[in-house]
Formats: structure tokens, sequence, C-alpha cells
């Protein structure tokens, strides 16, 4: 009997102890009591029971937080460029907690257990760990969780669907080519783990700079925590505290770098398609953008102009002479961008394969053998770019390319994708002489690809800026590329959720940004919604109009005359803001903060703006709002932030702080400005190297709070502006002192404007005012407006009334 018992006793034991929480390795791990701590040359070094916890100054409000079990990892970071520099400048070691202090961050370190809470120089409680979770472990997986805050709201994470307010919601980091993505599908193709937690007119921001498939969980399905961790890899993370939205963009952007100023062409607008083929019909397709008097910029080849889908060649029946016809298409105006993906034809004899095999450039298995995987050459091998040696001999490939007059490059299906969509972890990368598998490389591969593209293409383009865009990304992309939003559908939804994937996009450090205009796949595009969709995306940053193959044309001609009209003024409106855009650029540039704007940057604590009805208004710049609406309606309900705005189109005036229903008929988006604005715009030119008549237009809304604005210019094509080749001056408008200054020019770029029309909106009974002492009259302008024609010298010039 006894022995009976004892083994059934036995058998239930082994079973429970089978069962995955009781086997050995799988109960969760947490950091556990401090034990120890001693100075590092930047921060503070601390031993715990369970792992080691390293905090590190980046900067007074940027502290690095790194936890693991083992040693640190040696494998430099592919987002982060900046180095530690400052250190804590009190650290004081109290019986139950490490009492750190940068100046503007105070951190605390709970002792038993180990748990970091953040403050900021007020004392305010910005951030803590989860008093029961904190840093724990599961196997070889890692996380760390946060304790909810009153009121919590998170925004950022990059391409993300959702709301904008992503409480309540998970997702997971792990690029995939995700065609037809649902509105809320997850994941998508690129991996920006940067957001910001806000609660109690606080915020914050984290970065969580591990590549491997990573979670993060914004209190879904529970009310205790957010967290975010990986599958492997350390507990890797930055803390921003910041005084603003805007703060900790600059400050991530810092951190993770910025964007370089793109060719101007790049802003223009850009035709894409699936593929036009052969070459007169690109020849066609430019000329009637020029007969019709339709600006653009950019034509995209497809897959179609290469020889049996084989990177870096031509498909010699269809483009017999690629450089006569750019040479044709540039006197038109137009740029061409080739597409170019990652996988090389596993094909002897051709050359650029020859050449991979030659110089070892490709990923492999653990058993030497090369990785294939069939894409659409057929069965491909993947060049290794996370080896330097790798993406110097990738960026030198387009060296074809480039004699041919291609100056944009487009690097698609780079998560990497393949068919069925299963790459095998287990394939090995040099990861910068670290070694890693593909577990580790995924999430970079694409990030990678673009830096290498970015920079051979730079190289070898003689100075001139060149374009990359990338589907897929990781942090720090916004260094090298531009991104789109991949394969949308075409639908007023996908139309919808693409102003919040670039809002939030840019709330990720990345401000060059757009989505196929009129959705690439699935549905039939009609003509209402590519109308609608064309006029939002003329105030994205990056537009471009893409579709799949097969499908109905994109171009703005299509889908009839009323469209063709809307188009038309949608674009001719893009170019005429090119001034204001390209400054906004300059601003991403110089401070990280995006194009398309997020009504969180500028409004971060009114409720109103994250309710679904409102949460896809954006700022375009700094004081255009957009408010997209839906293709079946001619009305909108439009959300107004505090302040008084004017309706774009009709100069209608408005008091914010309130919703407000307006018309919204297909050729009339609403668009609203605000009070105080400043936005320099020009005449309408069919492509970015139109000189224009020459005259900048000045607009100025009245309003009572003053403002400042710093426009911008340079060559538009080159580096030389890294050198004062730049123009920048400053534009104030002064209500209580009923001024307007037009500061002197700085740098040593003579603007292409060589007057400046001032066109005064809203500022009724006014007809003269002061240029320095003498009275000048105002013209009437279109609409309301009043306008006075200067000549534009680079003193500076007060307006006084
Ligand atoms: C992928 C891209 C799409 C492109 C197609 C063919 O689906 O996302 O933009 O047109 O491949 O190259």
């Amino acid at each position: 009997m006894k022995t009976i018992r004892k083994t059934i006793f036995a058998v239930m034991f082994a079973v429970v102890m089978s069962m995955p929480s009781f086997a050995a390795g799988r109960l969760s791990v947490q950091i556990g009591n401090f034990t120890s701590w001693k100075e590092t040359p930047h921060g503070v070094l601390i031993s715990a029971g369970n792992a080691k916890l390293s905090l590190t100054v980046y900067g007074p409000e940027v502290v690095r937080v790194r936890a693991t079990q083992n040693e640190f990892s040696t494998t430099p970071s592919y987002a982060v460029i900046t180095e530690p520099s400052g250190k804590f400048t009190s650290v004081k070691d109290e019986k139950d907690k490490l009492v750190l202090s940068t100046g503007e961050l105070k951190v605390e370190v709970n002792k038993d257990p180990v748990l970091v809470r953040f403050y900021n120089k007020d004392g305010k409680l910005l951030n803590e760990d989860d008093p029961g979770l904190g840093i724990s472990w599961l196997g070889t997986g890692t996380t760390c969780y946060k304790k909810l805050q009153p009121g919590e709201r998170f925004i950022g994470l990059g391409e993300k669907t959702g709301n904008l307010d992503r409480r309540g919601s998970a997702y997971v980091d792990w690029n995939t080519d995700n065609p037809a993505y649902a509105t809320n599908g997850d994941p998508l193709y690129t991996s920006l783990p940067f957001y910001i937690g806000l609660h109690n007119k606080l915020s914050y921001g984290i970065f969580f700079d591990n590549t491997y498939k990573a979670t993060f969980n914004f209190g879904a399905s529970n009310n205790r925590f957010s967290s975010f961790g990986a599958v492997d890899g350390e507990m890797n993370y930055y803390f921003f505290g910041g005084h603003s939205v805007a703060d900790l963009l600059k400050e991530y952007t810092n951190l993770t770098g910025r964007i370089k100023m793109p060719p101007i062409w790049g802003l223009g607008f850009q035709q894409s398609r699936w593929s036009y083929f052969p070459d007169t019909e690109v020849l066609n397709l430019a000329r009637t953008f020029r007969e019709k008097k339709i600006p653009a910029d950019v034509i995209y080849l497809d897959i179609h102009y290469m020889d049996a889908y084989k990177v870096f060649t031509w498909n010699k029946e269809r483009f017999p002479n690629p450089s006569a016809m750019i040479d044709s298409l540039k006197d038109m105006g137009f740029h061409i961008v080739t597409i170019v993906d990652p996988g090389v034809k596993k094909e002897k004899g051709y050359w650029a394969y020859d050449s991979g095999l030659k110089n070892d450039c490709f990923v492999k298995y653990p058993d030497g053998t090369n990785w294939s995987a069939d894409v659409w050459p057929g069965t491909c091998n993947f060049p290794d770019f996370t080896n330097p040696k790798v993406r110097t001999w990738w960026g030198n490939l387009y060296k074809g390319l480039v004699a041919d007059g291609v100056t944009g490059f487009w690097n698609d299906m780079n998560e990497p994708a393949s068919w069925g969509n299963m790459v095998p972890n287990l394939v090995e990368f040099d990861m910068e002489g670290h070694k890693g598998t593909m577990e580790e490389a995924h999430n970079v591969y694409g990030m990678q690809m673009a830096r290498s593209t970015f920079q051979g293409a730079t190289k070898l383009m003689d100075g001139k800026r060149p374009l990359v865009l990338t589907r897929a990304a990781y942090a720090g992309i916004q260094r090298y590329s531009a991104i789109w939003t991949g394969d949308n559908v075409a639908s007023d939804e996908h139309m919808l959720l693409a102003s919040r994937l670039i809002n939030s996009m840019g709330l990720a450090g990345v401000p060059y940004v757009g989505a196929d205009i009129g959705g690439f796949m699935g549905g039939t595009t009609n003509r209402k919604l590519f109308a609608r969709w064309i006029s939002i995306a003329a105030y994205t940053p990056f537009f471009r109009s893409h579709s799949e193959y097969n499908s109905r044309a994109h171009e703005p001609w299509t889908f009839g005359e009323d469209v063709e009209a809307i188009s038309r003024k949608y674009i001719d409106e893009r170019y005429q803001l090119l001034p204001y855009i390209y400054s906004a650029f300059y601003q991403a540039h110089e401070t990280g903060m995006p194009i398309a704007r997020s009504l969180a940057i500028n409004y971060t604590f009114d409720k109103n703006i994250y309710n679904p009805d409102f949460q896809d208004e954006y700022l375009f710049g700094p004081s255009i709002l957009v408010a997209p609406v839906s293709s079946e309606q001619n009305f909108g309900r439009v959300y107004l932030p505090k302040g008084v705005w004017y309706r774009k189109s009709t100069g209608k005036k408005y008091d914010g702080g309130q919703s407000v229903i307006v018309d919204a008929p297909l050729s009339d988006l609403p668009v609203f400005v605000k009070a105080g604005a400043i936005i320099p715009m020009q005449s309408t030119v069919q492509n970015t190297a139109q000189k224009g008549d020459g005259i900048m237009r000045l607009n100025i809304y009245s309003g009572s709070e003053p403002n400042k604005y710093l426009y911008y210019e340079d060559d538009g094509t080159t580096y030389k502006y890294e050198n004062g080749h730049f123009l920048k001056r400053e534009f104030a408008f002064d209500p209580a002192a009923k001024k307007i200054t037009i500061g002197k020019a700085e740098g040593n770029y003579t603007s292409k404007f060589n007057k400046i029309e001032v066109v005064l909106h809203g500022f009724d009974a006014m007809n003269s005012v002061k240029v320095g002492r003498k009275t000048m009259s105002l013209q009437k302008g279109e609409g309301d407006t009043q306008t006075l024609t200067l000549d534009a010298n680079n003193g500076e010039t007060v307006l006084s009334w």
C-alpha cells in the first residue's frame, strides 16, 4: 500500500514538475536584493542577488539602465550614436535606497528588492518599477515592469496601428512583411522602440534598445503595469526626463541621430506604380505631368525594370538605354528612383552574385552554407548588412545605377521578407564582429541595408544627396532613410490610419514618412478615395502615389476630370508650401521635431486630442492643422485646440478649445492655420528645381500671441549646407508691439527669392504700414488679405503699424 502511494505520489510529482511553470529554469527570476554598489566612469554599477544593474548618465536628462544575469553585452548599438557624458552629481547611500542625482533627474534605487524610480528635479515621480516585478527574466527573456501611474497615457512606438493613446494595448517589434495589414494588425515593417509616458502633467520617454523580438504592454488586460521586454539580450533602456514632448524628442534624437537635409526634390510629388515599363511609358508619364501642368519631381521604377528581378541590372528590352531615358527625364525635371531589394539571385555568371560569393558577403547557416530563400528573382542569397565590409561592398554596387543617372534608391523586402515569411532564426550574422543569429539581427537588417545604400550612394554621387526609402527599419533609421508604411489597403480606414502611423513614427524620431496614396492593394481605389487621400497626403512629409501590380493606375488623372482638378489643386498647394516644408525639415534636422506632428506634441494634456474622433488630426509643420476626413463624408467634426484658428481655404476664423462641424467636400479638406502663424510660400512651380517668380509669399495670420519662425534655405541638392552654404533668417510677429520683423539673413547662400510679398491675413482695417520710417500702403490681396511687396535684401526689415 505504502509503495503504491509512494509511486502515485512520485508520478504526480513528476507530472507537476514537468509542467512548464515548474520545470527547472522556467520560473521567472527577479533582479533580487541589493548587495553592493560602486562608481563607474559615468554612473554606478549595482550588484543584486540575481543580476547586475548599471546606471549610466548620457546627459542631465538621459540615464541608461542595463541589467544582466551574466556579463554585459559588448555588441555596439545600431541606434545610439552618442557616448555617455557627465555623471551623477550626487550619490547618497541611504539605509533602504541609493539616491542619485544628475541635477535634472533624481534616480532612486530601492534596495530590497532592487527597483528603479525616476523623479524630476522638483521631486515629482515620473516613472517607477513595479514593486513586485521590477526587472525580471524568464528563460533568456527579460522584461521591465513599470507601475502604471494614475491616468497614465502612452504615445509613440513608431509604426503601430491602434489609437494615439496606446493605453490598454500591447505590441510586438519584429519586422514583418505584412501585406494588406489589418487596421489593428501588428507587427508591421519597422521596430522603433521609443515611447513616451504622460501623467499628472508630466512626461518621460523610454527607449528600449534591444534588437530581439520585443513586446510592449501598455496596461493591456491589466491595470497594474506597463512593460517592455525581449526574448533574449539584455535589459537595456534609456530613460528620458523632459519638460515636454518636444524636449523628449530632442533628447531621443540627440541619442539616435537626426535626419540630414533630404534632397528637395524628394519633397515634391512622387509617382510610383508596380511597375512602369518600358521606357516609352515612363517618358510618356513624365510628359503627361508636364502637359497637364500637374507638378511632380520623381518617378519610381518597381521590380520590372530589372532583368529577371536581378538587383543592379536593367531589363534590356524594356530599358535599352537607361541613361538616355534618364537624361530626357532630367530635361523634364524628373528624378528616377529604382527599387533595390536585398535578395541576390543565386545564379552563377550573374556578376552581383559572383561578386557576393567571392567576397563572402552572404548570411550563412551555422554549417557554413549560404542561407537561401525565395523572393521575386527566385532563390536568393542575402547580404549580411551587419558586416561593415559587406555594407561597403553593397554600397559600391550602386555604381552602375548612379552612372546611369539614378538618384534615389528604394530598399524593399528588407525585414528581410521571403515567401512563407519564416526566416530561420539560427542563421548567423557578423554583428560588427560580435557575431549573432537572425534572432538578434532581424530587426536591424533593413536599417543596415538602408545605411549601406545611403552611405554607398552618397559616396558615389559626387556630393549630391541621394533619396533612400526603406520599408523595414530600426531606431536611428532617420539618419539614413525615409520610410513608407508598406502595403496598405485602398480603404478609408487605411487612409485615416496612415495619418496615425505617420504621426507615431514622428513621435519615434523618424520625420520623413508617408503612405501609398490611394492604397497599395485590396479594395478598389475609387475616385472619392483617391481625391481625399491625395489631398491629405499633400500635407505629409513623404508624398508618393503607389499601387500594386495589375491594379488600376494611380496617376492623378486616372479618376476623371474632377479628381484631376482636386489633385492638381493639392499638389500645387504642396509646391507653394515648399519653403515652409523645407524649413520644417531643417527643424527636424536640428531638433528632431517631426514634420507631421501629432497634436500630442503641442497639446499634450488636452484630453480631447486623444478622443478617437479627433486622434487623426495633426499639425503639418508648426502651424497648419490637418483634419483628415473620410471620403464618404462631406462634412467633418474637427477638434480645434485652444487658441484661434483660420480655415486655410476661406480665411474663416474659429475659436479653439472646442469641436466644430465644418464643410469638407472632396475639393476642400479641413485645414486650419493657427492665429499668429508665419508661413513662407512661393509661386506654383512644376518641379522643385524651378525658381518660380522669385517672390516669397510671407503669410502672417493675425493673432494675439507673439510668434517667431526660423526660415531656412539652401541649394536643396548638396551637403554644402554643412559648411555654411545656407540662408537662415528669423521672421517675428509681435502683435502687442504691432510689429513684423524680417530678421537679418545668416549664412552665405543667396536666396532664390529676390522679393518678399508680405501677405496679411485677418489684419482687418489696416491699409498701410511703416517699413522702417517710410509709410507704405497695402494692396488688396486674394480673399481678405492685404499685401506689401519688398525687395528681399539680407538686412533686417521692420514693419510696424
Ligand atoms: C512589395 C512592396 C511594394 C512593391 C512590391 C513589388 O510588396 O511593399 O511597394 O510594389 O513589393 O516590388
